[in-house]
C-alpha cells in the first residue's frame, strides 16, 4: 500500500519521501511504481512520463528525509506496537506543525494517536488497493483529531484525486472493512458448513452481485495476513465474531494470495494477480451471501457513524462495487436479507441477530432509498 500511495502523492505532483526498513523493499517498490505508472501511462489515465513522476520519489531507510515534510503516512503492518515505534519516530523527526496520518485499514487511530506529542495532529488516511485506481479515501478523525487536521487531510485527499468520505465516529474498521470482514465471514461460513465451495462463493459474487473479485479471490488481492489482522482487531474491540478458521489455516501455511503467488487460488507468479476461473452456476443466493454485511450497515447507520448512501459510496468508491451494498439490500429485498439472518441466527450464530433497523423496515415495508 506504500508505495501505491507515493505513486499517487506523485501523480498529483506531490514531493515525496518513501521510507522503509530495506533497500530490497525500496527497490521492489520502485519496480512496482514505475510498472504502474508505465500501464497508466499507455492508457493516457496520466499525461506526465513514468521518468518525471518518478522523479518526484525519493526513497531512504532513515527517518531523517522526513524533516522537513508538511504530511507523513504510515503504512506499516496491522501491530499496533510497530505503529506505535514507527509513530514515535515521525513525531521526533517531522515538523511541529505537521499532520501525522495512519493508512491503518482497523486499528483505532485513538491507540496510534496517544503515542506522540501532537495528537490533535494525527488522523486516520484510508487508501484502497490498488491506490492508483481506487478512488475512495476513508478519513477517520480519533477523539483528539482537530478540526483543522480533518479539513486539511479532506482536502489533500481531493488534491490526490481521491473522494473522502469522513466518519462521524471512530470505529474499529471503519466502514470500508467492517462491511468487508462480514463478507468474508459469511463467505467462510458457507464454506466451513458446507452449504457453498470457495467457488460457489465466488461465483455468486462476480456472476450474481456483478463485484470485480469473489470474495475469496479479493482476500487473496488484499493479502491473507491483512485479512486475518483486521479480523483480529474489528472482533477483539467488539464485534461479534463468526467462528471460522479457513484464512487463518492459508496463513499459518505461508499461503498469503496473490503477494505469494498461492492462496485460495494459485496465481502466475508472486505479486502478479490474474482473474480467477470461476463456475458459472452456484448454489449460493445472493441475498445470504450480503446479509451480514447489511446488517453491519445497519449498525453503522444505528450508532450515527454513517448514513446509508455514504455506506454505499464506500464499497463503490474503495472496492469497485457497482452498486452499493444497502442499494443491493433494497433490490434483493430486506425481508429476504432478514430471513437469511434469522436462519443463520437459528443455526447457533448470534452475530447474524438482525439489527432493530432492519426488522423496523421490513414491518414498514420501508427501502433505504426512500427511507
Ligand atoms: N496500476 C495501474 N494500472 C493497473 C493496476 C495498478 N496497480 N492494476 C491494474 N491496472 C490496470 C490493468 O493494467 C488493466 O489495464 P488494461 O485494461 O489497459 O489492460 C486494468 O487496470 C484492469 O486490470 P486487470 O485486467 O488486471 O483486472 P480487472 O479488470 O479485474 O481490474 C481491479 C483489476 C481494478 C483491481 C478490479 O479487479 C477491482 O476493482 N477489484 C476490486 C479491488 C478492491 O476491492 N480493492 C479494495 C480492497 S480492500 C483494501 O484495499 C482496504 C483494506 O484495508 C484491506
Amino acid at each position: 500500500m506504500g508505495h501505491g500511495i507515493a505513486e499517487v502523492a506523485a501523480i498529483s505532483g506531490m514531493e515525496v519521501k518513501l521510507i522503509d526498513v530495506s533497500w530490497d523493499i525500496l527497490n521492489r517498490a520502485k519496480e512496482r511504481m514505475t510498472d504502474s505508472l508505465k500501464r497508466l501511462y499507455e492508457r493516457g489515465v496520466i499525461k506526465d512520463s513514468p521518468d518525471s513522476i518518478m522523479s518526484l520519489i525519493e526513497m531512504s531507510v532513515s527517518y531523517d528525509v522526513a524533516k522537513s515534510v508538511d504530511f507523513a503516512i504510515e503504512a506499516v503492518p496491522e501491530i499496533l506496537d510497530l505503529k506505535r515505534k514507527v509513530f514515535n519516530e515521525l513525531d521526533k523527526v517531522v515538523p511541529k506543525e505537521s499532520i501525522l496520518a495512519t493508512n491503518t485499514s482497523s486499528i483505532p487511530i485513538s491507540d496510534v494517536a496517544e503515542t506522540t506529542s501532537r495528537k490533535q495532529k494525527v488522523i486516520g488516511m484510508h487508501f484502497f488497493n490498488p491506490p492508483p485506481l481506487m478512488k475512495l479515501v476513508e478519513v477517520i478523525p480519533s477523539k483528539y483529531t482537530s478540526e483543522e487536521t480533518v479539513d486539511f487531510t479532506v482536502d489533500l485527499s481531493k488534491k490526490m484525486g481521491k473522494t473522502p468520505v469522513r466518519l462521524r465516529v471512530e470505529v474499529p474498521g471503519f466502514v470500508s472493512n467492517r462491511i468487508f470482514l462480514r463478507l468474508l465471514q459469511e463467505a467462510c461460513r458457507e464454506v466451513e458448513a458446507g452449504e457453498a465451495t470457495i467457488e460457489e462463493v465466488d461465483s455468486t459474487a462476480r456472476n450474481k452481485l456483478n463485484l470485480p473479485m469473489g470474495i475469496f479471490e479479493l482476500a487473496d488481492y488484499v493479502g491473507l495476513d491483512v485479512v486475518v489482522d483486521l479480523w483480529k482487531v474489528i472482533v477483539e474491540r467488539g464485534a461479534s465474531d463468526v467462528k471460522c478458521s479457513s484464512f487463518k489455516r492459508k496463513v499459518e501455511a505461508k499461503e498469503l494470495g496473490v503477494k505469494t503467488g498461492k492462496g485460495f487460488y494459485t496465481y502466475p507468479s508472486p505479486g502478479k494477480y490474474s482473474k480467477v476461473k470461476l463456475p458459472q452456476e452456484s448454489r449460493l443466493k445472493p441475498e445470504r451471501l450480503i446479509s451480514l454485511a447489511v446488517n453491519e450497515g445497519a449498525w453503522l447507520i444505528e450508532n450515527d457513524i454513517v448514513n446509508a448512501h455514504e455506506i454505499d459510496t464506500v464499497m463503490k468508491l474503495g472496492f469497485n462495487f457497482p452498486k452499493g451494498i444497502m442499494e443491493m439490500a433494497d433490490s434483493l429485498g430486506l425481508e429476504n436479507i432478514v430471513n437469511n439472518l434469522k436462519g443463520i441466527y437459528n443455526l447457533g450464530y448470534k452475530a447474524y441477530e438482525p439489527n432493530p433497523i432492519l426488522l423496523n423496515m421490513v414491518s414498514s415495508g420501508a427501502k433505504f432509498y426512500k427511507a
